[in-house]
């Protein structure tokens, strides 16, 4: 027997790097994880050192061998799953970052986008990319590095620079500098590629003032990308399947029929549902977005991003101290009979889907002298769950019949009180599978799709794990009136008037 029947899946995220290996019946092994620094240098700025990234990626791959007590040879390939639109250029001489990393939270653009929205570029920009004009995609970051960084434009001009998203950037690490390539679903995010004729767009790459020679390959999300550099496992190991994250997650949780939905909880909250090979726009400012292309077939999905969900948590945790663990939310919200009022709009780097408002902050509101951190606790918790009921209800006035179950996933879906509150906000059944790593999971599946471990997408739905149904239950009244408490905290927030 072939003793390379194992997968290495990276999952590079907003906050911290993971990476698992899985053996044939896709059963994780083991994992190993670090946290990064972020570097928040103004207002609404978010960044990352790529190299610090590049470390814990190389360092946890080879903590999750060494855990699932093998070595590299037992490796039949590796998936990468990365957070999104995140911009990198670097010098194709040394693979130098020429910047620090600009994370898609990042707000430093929103300007630029007000403008190219006045300018009426809107339009043309949703139709050809499925996107909006808002800086968390990549284009408009991409450029302000090339106007910020002395020297870089004519150096871009003259092909001697390299952009990519993170999936790419560690491409060409891991291969030694070998191959500048990307994937579909993070080409698709950094609104210079075309989604319906799967291509960089010439004409946009003039409107955002983007030199075609930056821009990496795109590939299916199962391809064999290159093989890692020999000096990094001691010999060549395949890199067989790339997507972003959130795609990842849809492929994780076995999402292949049009209309099953998923969303995951991480530091941001995405909600992704299948549209098989409908490329449908949305009326109501929700993301077209490519599921994923395998063997050259394309499937589509219909995307609503709320940028922060477990950030808040976090924020609870690491900005005001007043909770000890995130785990401790679901116990604390759990103790009070209701929110009293109190409600929290985390808009702390904007408002995503559908509201797209780059300048909105966040709100606590409701606030008496009884108030305790159990309050915010359970307001940081129950904003999860407006928040993604305002996607459900904006992809129902879409024409996109929502499914009668949503699968969830990431950290924060480890709560149960959040995904009881979830079932009663969305009137729907939420199932959470019993591995919630989906998105690394997702990463494992296309890398062994490549590679002829699993056959094909039917194989990949047997290996789905078994999963916990949380069931609405709420009465009608209480539901409203909570509802009616959070529409009012979010016309709050708003720095769109009206
Ligand atoms: O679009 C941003 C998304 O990919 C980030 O995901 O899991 O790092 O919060 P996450």
């Amino acid at each position: 027997m072939n003793k390379a029947r194992h997968i290495l899946a990276i999952d590079q995220g907003t906050t911290s790097t993971r990476c698992m290996v899985f053996d044939a019946q896709a059963r994780p092994l083991s994992v190993a994880q670090r946290e990064f620094p972020q570097h928040y240098p103004k207002s609404g700025w978010v960044e990352h050192d790529a190299e610090d990234i590049w470390r814990d990626v190389l360092h946890t791959a080879r903590e999750a061998v060494d855990r699932a007590g093998l070595d590299a040879s037992a490796i039949a390939a590796i998936g990468i799953a990365n957070q999104r639109e995140t911009v990198i250029v670097w010098d194709r001489a040394d693979g130098k970052p020429v910047y620090r990393a600009i994370v898609w939270q990042d707000r430093r653009t929103s300007e630029q986008c007000v403008r190219l929205r006045a300018d009426g570029a809107e339009e043309e920009v949703r139709e050809r990319t499925g996107l909006l004009l808002d800086p968390y995609f990549s284009a408009t970051k991409l450029a302000w590095i090339l106007d910020t960084v002395e020297g870089a434009r004519e150096k871009a001009e003259q092909g001697r620079l390299a952009f990519g998203t993170i999936d790419s950037f560690l491409l060409w690490r891991l291969t030694g500098g070998a191959v500048h390539a990307t994937d579909i679903t993070n080409a698709a995010r950094t609104l210079l590629y075309n989604i319906r004729d799967q291509r960089w767009d010439e004409d946009l790459l003039k409107l955002f003032r983007i030199p075609a020679a930056l821009l990496p390959e795109v590939q299916d999300n199962n391809h064999l990308f290159g093989y890692t550099d020999k000096s990094l496992f001691g010999l060549p190991i395949p890199i067989a399947g790339m997507a972003g994250d959130q795609q990842a997650a849809l492929i994780g949780q076995g999402c292949f029929a049009p209309r099953s939905a998923k969303c995951t909880y991480g530091t941001g909250g995405f909600l992704l549902m299948n549209t098989g090979a409908d490329c449908h726009i949305s009326a109501n400012r929700l993301l077209t977005t490519p599921a994923y292309r395998l063997d050259g077939r394309i499937h589509y999905a219909l995307e609503g991003s709320i940028f922060v969900a477990g950030a808040a948590v976090k924020w609870l945790r690491d900005g005001l101290s007043v909770i000890s663990t995130a785990a401790d939310t679901g116990a604390m919200a759990a103790g009070l009979s209701d929110n009293h009022g109190v409600y929290m709009v985390p808009a702390f780097v904007g408002l995503g889907a559908p509201r797209w408002d780059a300048e909105a902050r966040g709100v606590i509101c409701g606030l008496t002298l009884d108030t305790t951190a159990a309050h915010l606790a359970r307001a940081a918790l129950e904003a999860v769950a407006y928040q993604t009921l305002d996607l459900v209800s904006t992809m129902a006035s879409d024409g996109a019949e929502f499914p009668a179950l949503l699968r969830v996933d990431g950290g924060m879906a480890n709560n149960d009180w959040l995904c009881q509150f979830l079932a009663d906000m969305l009137q729907v059944a939420v199932e959470r599978p019993a591995n919630l790593e989906t998105t690394v999971r997702g990463a494992a599946f296309l890398a062994g799709l490549t590679t002829g471990l699993w056959e094909d997408l039917p194989a990949l739905s047997k290996l789905t794990a078994e999963s916990r149904l949380f069931h609405p239950q709420m009465e009608a009244a209480h539901r409203d009136r909570l509802i009616d408490g959070w529409q009012d905290a979010q016309r709050r927030t708003s720095s769109i008037p009206g």
